[in-house]
Formats: C-alpha cells, structure tokens, sequence
C-alpha cells in the first residue's frame, strides 16, 4: 500500500485530501501544528528550521512515497492581499515567506538525507496560479504572489538536485483550483460561477493528478487538471 504524507492537514484541502486518500485505501500519514503526536501524527510547525530534525525522524518511520505539502497564507485578522505599493507592510510580506516558501523547504530538509537513488517519491507542493510571473496581467496580491512565486522558483530548483539524487522522483508545485476554505473565504464574492470548487472536489482532483504524475511534469508549476502553467 502506498504511503502519502500530508503536511499542513490541519487546513480546509490538507484534512479534505486526508479524507480522500484514505477512502482511496492509501496509508495516511499527517503533519500539522494542531493534534495529538502519534506514530501516523507529527506535530510540528512547519515554518520553523527547529522543527527539522524531529520531522526527519518522523519521515524516517513513515518512508512515505508520496508527500503533499499544502501550508500557506493568504490573510489573517490584520493583512490581507494589497491593491498597490503602498500597502506592502514588511511584516506581512516576511509573514508569507515564512510561511508560503518556508515550510516547503523545511520539509524538504528533512526529507533530502533520506533519499538516495533508487527512492521514487512524488512531491506536491500546493502552490497558486498567481505566483506564475508570466501569467499575471491583473497585479495586485503583492505579498501572496511575491511568496507564491518564490515558492515556485524553491520547486524548480529542488527538481533539479532530486533530479541528480533520486532519478524516479517527481516534484511538483500545483494549483489547487479556487477551492472554498478559510484562506479564500473572504474573497469569495468576485468568483464566477461553478469556479469555487468544495473542499472535496479539489482534494479528488489532486489524487487524480497525483497518481497520473510523469516525468514531463518534474519541476512544473501544475493546474488543478495537471496541465502545465507557465511560470
Ligand atoms: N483555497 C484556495 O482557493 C487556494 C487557491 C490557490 C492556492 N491555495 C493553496 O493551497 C494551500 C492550502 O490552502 P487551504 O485553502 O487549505 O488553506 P487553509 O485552510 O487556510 O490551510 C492553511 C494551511 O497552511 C498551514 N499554515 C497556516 N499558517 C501556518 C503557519 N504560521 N505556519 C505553518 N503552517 C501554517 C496550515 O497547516 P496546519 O495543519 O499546521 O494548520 C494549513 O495546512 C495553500 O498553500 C494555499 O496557498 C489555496
């Protein structure tokens, strides 16, 4: 039986795409800040480096061969995306870093020295549309598309060295499609209709798209479909 982690599954898609793995008979493992520890539950607050040696012990025991990372911000009770310049707070662009781009990477530390060649791991990290450079003619959503971006450029490297360390390895960002969760809660007004997806719906299609993973995918930014976006 494969094995999956989910990291961040304390989130609306993370505890839907729990949810959904195990209905389709894969063995789950999770990760989140919240939650009682356990030998299938790490608690960990992934945007912290300290975290890094209890997480590898942790995936060490799990040996997972599938991991999705889902972390990520877009508002809190303060901040939210800025309109225009003037708004970027320092605070709330470093806040996305630490935890659109960190948890990824920290993640990824503690997975690095347990792989060696023959491992095959598939690798999704949830990113955005609006990190893609190329695909932004709106503006707008400068901390969220400024981390999203950086978070695609960490996958694109990370691809590169999994590449070399562990051929049969296929790491992804992906867009997980306007999903109905606290982070997009606020900003559900303007959605067309039929484009927000239930928690449900995005989590059936990210396995779909998990268990179609090929090599051309390796180090793209993916839809919700697995079709490529630009970066
Ligand atoms: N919903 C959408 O429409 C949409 C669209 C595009 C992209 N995405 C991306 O999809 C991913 C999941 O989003 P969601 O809709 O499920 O949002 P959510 O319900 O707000 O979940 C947020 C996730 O981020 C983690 N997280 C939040 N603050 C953190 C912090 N300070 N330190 C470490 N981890 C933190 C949570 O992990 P814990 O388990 O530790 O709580 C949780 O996994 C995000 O990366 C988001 O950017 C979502």
């Amino acid at each position: 039986m494969q094995r999956v982690l989910v990291a961040g599954s304390g989130g609306g898609i993370g505890e839907a795409l729990v949810h959904g793995l195990r209905q389709a008979g894969y063995s789950v493992f999770t990760l989140s800040r919240t939650g009682t520890p356990s030998s299938e539950h790490c608690v960990a607050d992934l945007s912290s480096a300290a975290a890094v040696n209890s997480i590898r012990t942790f995936l060490a025991s799990v040996q997972p061969d599938v991991v999705f990372c889902c972390a990520g911000v877009l508002h809190d009770g303060q901040h939210g995306p800025e309109k225009n310049v003037g708004s970027i707070s320092d605070d709330w662009l470093l806040h996305s870093m630490r935890v659109n781009v960190l948890p990824h990477v920290h993640l990824a530390q503690a997975l690095a020295p347990l792989l060696n060649r023959s491992a095959s791991v598939k690798w999704i990290s949830l990113s955005a549309m609006v990190g893609s450079i190329s695909d932004n003619r709106l503006g707008g959503w400068y901390s969220y598309r400024m981390s999203k971006a950086a978070l695609n450029m960490f996958i694109r490297n990370l691809a590169i060295e999994w590449e070399r360390k562990a051929p049969a390895s296929v790491v992804v960002a992906q867009h997980p499609g306007t999903t109905d969760s606290a982070l997009s809660q606020p900003f559900q007004a303007g959605i067309a209709d039929g484009r927000l997806y239930t928690v449900a719906q995005t989590a059936s299609r990210l396995i779909a798209v998990m268990q179609a993973l090929s090599p051309q995918q390796h180090g793209k930014l993916l839809h919700w479909d697995g079709s490529v976006i630009p970066f």
